[in-house]
């Protein structure tokens, strides 16, 4: 189906070509005089410098053709040459039955559909997951099904941090605390136990520890070093043990993601290109990419456009060690020899901008991908306290997610408990469900590039821009076409009506726009596009409601047609959040 806006557009062009003047005149745009007119059409403006005429004789010369609209029930032309437009009730009505008849609402595959690797939520195996991991997780799973459901393929990569100094940290901690393992005992020849030596609790207090006592230490941090080296190397009891430590971490991560219905297709990391990095320096050296410069191999990425530094890409350090640069170039050749992608989207911390670019370039200089392959770089910005600082805990520490998910949570429960009658484990049920939303929408409402403030009252609140508000919404929705069922009603067999009220048509045009929403959200990868529709969306539904009958309309037809109208809003309203990454309790 051709999107809303387009269709009007359309029929305005035409107008202008018929009125004899140049049909690209006639773009149509939502009104930003919405007391005066639902659309507007500024053409005129625009035509007067090419036609030498008073803007307002070309805008009624127009307006005479739309006479007879089947599109516009409303044209007028304004002084100084606006076209104030109004939306013909039957055409409203005949694209939202298209809207109701057609897969995903009539929106359009697109015509190059991609294969898509998102890399997103980077955790960091045995360090617990905190909240600069929480937008990462957010925003990527939203990108994440947004891009499916505007129709392309794609594969979600959580990149684990699994191979870096923080394994062999762990592992100098656990020698310190159980020198007896087998594991460090390097003349054993035997099996390894198949359980972990330690429990996810323990692993959380050794890295911490051992980090601290590193940055005091040299010798500890050398020795730190040294085990990092001997797991990278191969040495059969560290690679033991680092598998015992991704196990239990990638199981508690797990747990923490699937809290925040974050879902990954690929549970890859840093170390699963350790064998390749070789191949790949050779190929580099060999086809003159890279050089040495004072000891270390780099390749050079700056270009003479550049208006600002942007230093070599280290490909190995003068010591042969690899960095953070070289597992995410191996990353970068493994991806496109294994699933060919179109395009690699990393969702990453924006003060890594600069690393991607410099990686970004070195991937195209050294053709690990190929020309068209896109690589975005989809920076976020940081969650703050209220006071303007990156959040912390109150006793100044950053906040293990687990814990700011615990509190959404709490408070949802308070407020939920506040507000009405429900018994306490219902209600810790859909506090639950609820919190997920607060946490969620409060942050995917923002552009993601945007730093914001975690505010846990105004998220969990059930009125303003917020999650809850939104879910609140369904579930009034909800709830009065179950009262419709219980009356008899058959919500299969309900059609919708032309508009009977101005509130009614407010929501028809509003649901009217999701096509264009969703196109637009999906090629500028912004979650926050989602939000604003349906906060738009939720305020047309809740001022129609207040000023209309619903079930107690007594015009059968006209009583149908409304139930029909509130089928699609929740259906509508659910796609959107699924796309969000949270769902709607039954009741709430
Ligand atoms: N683990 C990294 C960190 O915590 C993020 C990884 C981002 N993805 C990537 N391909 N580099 O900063």
């Amino acid at each position: 189906m051709k999107k809303f806006l387009e269709m009007l557009t359309e029929e305005m062009q035409q107008a202008f070509t018929a009125a004899g003047y140049d049909g690209s005149l006639g773009k149509v745009m939502l009104s930003n005089r919405p007391d005066l007119c639902e659309y507007q059409c500024n053409g005129a403006m625009a035509g007067a410098k090419l036609y030498k005429k008073a803007p307002i004789m070309i805008a009624n010369d127009v307006a005479e053709q739309l006479k007879d609209s089947k599109v516009f029930s409303e044209v007028v032309a304004v002084a100084p040459g606006f076209l104030n437009l109004k939306v013909s009730e039957a055409f409203l009505l005949t694209y939202l039955q298209g809207m109701e008849a057609n897969e995903k609402f009539g929106l359009e595959k697109p015509e190059h559909p991609k294969k898509i690797i998102i890399d997103y939520g980077g955790p960091n195996v045995a360090k617990p997951l905190h909240v600069g991991h929480l937008r990462s997780a957010v925003i990527g799973e939203s990108v994440k099904r947004i891009s499916r459901y505007v129709g392309h393929e794609v594969i979600g990569d959580v990149h684990l941090g699994d191979w870096g100094l923080q394994m062999g940290l762990v592992i100098t901690g656990l020698q310190e605390r159980q020198p007896e393992l087998v594991y460090f005992d390097e003349n054993y020849a035997g099996e390894y136990p198949e359980e972990a030596p330690f429990t996810i609790s323990e692993l959380e207090e050794i890295y911490p520890a051992a980090s601290a006592k590193s940055k005091e230490d040299p010798e500890y941090k050398a020795k730190a070093m040294e085990a990092t080296f001997k797991l990278q190397s191969g040495v059969r009891g560290y690679r033991a043990l680092w598998k015992h430590i991704i196990n239990v971490s990638v199981n508690d991560l797990k747990k923490n993601y699937s809290k925040l219905n974050v879902e990954f297709d690929l549970w890859k990391g840093e170390s699963d290109v350790h064998d390749i990095i070789p191949e790949m320096v050779a190929y580099m050296k060999d086809n003159g990419y890279a050089h040495l410069s004072e000891g270390a191999l780099v390749v050079d990425v700056k270009e003479d456009t550049d208006t600002k530094e942007i230093p070599p890409c280290m490909i190995l350090k003068s010591d042969g060690a690899s960095l953070y640069n070289t597992t995410d170039l191996a990353t970068i050749m493994e991806r496109m020899k294994l699933y060919h992608p179109d395009e690699l989207i990393y969702v990453v911390d924006k003060r890594q901008e600069l690393y991607f670019e410099q990686v970004f370039r070195c991937a195209r200089k050294t053709k690990l991908v190929e020309p068209e392959t896109e690589l975005k770089f989809l920076g976020f910005g940081t969650m703050n306290g209220k006071d303007g600082k990156p959040f912390k805990t109150r006793q100044g520490g950053v906040m293990r997610l687990e814990n700011l998910i615990k509190d959404t949570q709490d408070e949802m429960y308070k407020k939920i408990k506040e507000g009405r009658d429900m018994e306490d484990a219902e209600a810790k049920k859909v506090a639950d469900v609820v919190a997920i939303s607060a946490l969620k929408y409060g942050d995917l409402s923002n552009q993601a590039s945007k730093d914001y403030v975690f505010d846990i009252d105004r998220f969990t609140s059930f009125e303003g821009d917020t999650g809850p508000y939104i879910l609140y919404t369904i579930v009034r929705i909800k709830s009065i076409l179950n009262k419709y069922k219980e009356q008899g009603g058959d919500l299969t067999a309900v059609k919708l009506q032309q508009p009977g009220n101005a509130s009614e048509k407010e929501l028809a045009m509003e649901l009217a726009q999701f096509n264009t929403m969703i196109a637009t959200a999906g090629e500028e990868l912004a979650p926050h596009k989602v939000c604003a529709y349906i906060y738009d969306l939720a305020n047309a539904f809740n001022h129609f409601y207040h000023e209309t009958k619903i079930l107690g309309e007594e015009n059968e037809e006209r009583k149908q047609g409304l139930v029909a109208l509130l089928v699609l809003t929740r259906d509508i309203l659910e796609t959107c959040i699924d796309m969000l990454g949270f769902e709607a309790p039954e009741k709430m």
